[in-house]
């Protein structure tokens, strides 16, 4: 009868969506799948596709059919009403291993968020690819990676690192716009502690060697780290609120706030006008942005470059700053790599770029030369280049030689160059410039002392004043620091309908 039937439906899909034994979970202090997508979702939001989904033949470790799940929830709901989809791995069942009905299962909501233009989103928790299964599990991750290159600037990908994963599996998070990470649980490395102490002798512990803060500080894996689920799940939510659901769509604006009126008087504050005197590129920042609201990424990796999601005037857009407080703002090879990325989404996904410049040069040195500070650089300069949407570049104070160039400049495409009257624009700084100029002239001089002094003076008054690139049309305007919101409001109004037009090619060799 169908009453029968019901009963029986409901008793299959209680069981299939209980989970497994979720008290090796709890004693990590770890959420469960399910726990962690209600905290993710939208309440009453979520709509799951195949809980019924196994593993229908035995293996080694299993001889009948797997359980339910296959060990990952997979299907759709809304953040904030917006749709999205998202799977999560269930290390309560055969510890979350992936084998090849779990990988389908998140091959088809992948397949999902790209037929519908939505963010794909992925909450990792895994002991890797199901050993008992063999190849086939490694194809599914195969299949797994292929889909994310293919989803790479159609759709946002979010990767939740809540557990372990190792291996292989690590290029997902990889191969994300973002990675979380949660400290002391999550974990990612290629090859584990015990395998490396097997190969190398090198003696190191999961934390130390693949923890959310080695991630967020030294490997630059991790885009945000965080001490819990809670709060890591609840800035996924704010991260989606400032992104497109796909590269057609555009930025989610809010209300506009009347930036275009107001001015900032703490910004003629913050800056020092001396020019080696640090302050926090944060604080210009919270100034400039919508209730000084921001999510900054990779905070804790390249801090000499700070890169950060705001609204101004309601519209999202971008923003990279040198940072003086950190390395006093020097490029190197890591904020380079940072910011590139940064800039190559925001691309991507249309969202309009303010560049906040301050940077005395890149960091000499045989570390950064030897460690390929050239081929880094190159990277950053590469996707400014080919950057499309609007590019608003705003010169805070010192902006010299190459690292001038590589920061938005006008020459590599910005479409407004705003500058303070602080700014210092030039090849190089006087004494530098005064060495290689005049250096035989000054060593014969009577008073060597004297000339050099009056040299320095006449480079600063020639080519160090800051109407010298304003002159020149390479800065658009100079003005007034504390109308700088209501400056970059209006330029980015202005070029709100600009349109990219890249050119006919399969794919440009961007310096990896
Ligand atoms: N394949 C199959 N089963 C796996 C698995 C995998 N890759 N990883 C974990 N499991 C199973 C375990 O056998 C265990 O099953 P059981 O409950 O029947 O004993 C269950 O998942 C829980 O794993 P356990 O080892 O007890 O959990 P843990 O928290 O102590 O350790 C790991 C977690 C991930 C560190 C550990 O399971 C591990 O090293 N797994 C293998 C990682 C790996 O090398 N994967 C291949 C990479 S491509």
């Amino acid at each position: 009868s169908m009453a029968r039937l019901r009963a029986e439906r409901d008793r299959v899909h209680a069981a299939a969506t209980a989970g497994g034994d979720a008290r090796g979970q709890r004693a990590q202090g770890k959420l469960t799948a399910r726990e962690r997508l209600d905290l993710l979702l939208d309440d009453g939001s979520f709509l799951e596709v195949q809980p019924l989904r196994r593993s229908v033949v035995g293996n080694l470790k299993t001889p009948g059919p797997g359980p339910h799940t296959d060990g990952v929830v997979a299907g759709s709901g809304t953040v904030d009403g917006r749709r999205v989809f998202v799977y999560a791995q269930d290390f309560t069942i055969l510890g979350g291993s992936l084998g090849a009905a779990h990988a389908a299962k998140i091959h088809r909501v992948m397949d999902l968020a790209l037929a519908t233009g939505s963010p794909i989103i992925g909450l990792n928790d895994s002991g890797g690819a199901r050993i008992q299964e063999g190849v086939p599990a490694l194809d599914g991750y195969g299949g797994i990676f292929r889909r994310q290159v293919a989803a790479s600037g159609i759709v946002p990908q979010i990767s939740v690192v809540l557990g372990p994963c190792a291996g292989g599996a690590a290029y997902s998070p990889a191969l994300a716009d973002f990675t979380f990470m949660v400290r002391d649980t999550a974990r990612m490395y290629l090859t584990g502690p015990d395998v490396v102490r097997a190969v190398t002798g090198e003696r190191v512990g999961h934390e130390e060697l693949g923890g959310a803060d080695v991630h967020g500080t030294q490997s630059g894996v991790a885009t945000f780290v965080h001490d819990d689920e809670e709060s890591c799940l609840d800035d996924v939510r704010y991260l989606l609120s400032l992104l497109p659901a796909n590269n057609l769509e555009r930025p989610p604006a809010a209300a506009p706030t009347g930036a275009g009126a107001q001015q900032r008087p703490r910004l003629a504050e913050i800056v020092p006008p001396e020019p080696n005197r640090p302050y926090d590129m944060r604080a210009v920042l919270a100034e400039l942005v919508d209730d000084e609201d921001y999510l900054e990424v990779h905070q804790g990796w390249a801090a000499n470059i700070v890169c950060a999601l705001g609204r101004i005037d309601g519209e999202v857009v971008g923003v990279v700053g040198n940072q003086p407080m950190v390395l006093a703002g020097v490029l190197d090879a890591a904020a380079a790599q940072k910011a590139a990325r940064f800039v190559r989404f925001c691309d991507s996904f249309g969202i309009p770029l303010l560049t906040l410049v301050d940077v005395p040069g890149f960091l000499p040195g045989t570390e950064q030369e030897h460690g390929g500070v050239i081929r880094h650089g190159a990277k950053l300069l590469y996707a400014y280049c080919e950057a499309t949407v609007p590019r608003v570049q705003v010169i805070v104070r010192k902006a010299y030689g190459g690292a001038y160039i590589v920061m938005d400049s006008r020459s590599i495409g910005a479409d407004l160059s705003l500058a303070w009257p602080t700014n210092e624009i030039a090849v190089m700084g006087a004494d530098a410039a005064v060495d290689v100029l005049f250096g035989k002239e000054l060593a014969a001089a009577p008073d060597p002392r004297a000339a050099r002094e009056a040299r320095l003076a006449d480079y600063t008054t020639e080519l160090l004043h800051p109407y010298y690139a304003p002159e020149r049309g390479l800065v658009d305007d100079v003005i007034d620091p504390v109308w700088t919101r209501a400056a970059v409001a209006g330029a980015l109004a202005m070029l709100r309908d600009k349109r990219g037009h890249a050119p006919q090619r399969k794919h440009g060799n961007v310096p990896l």
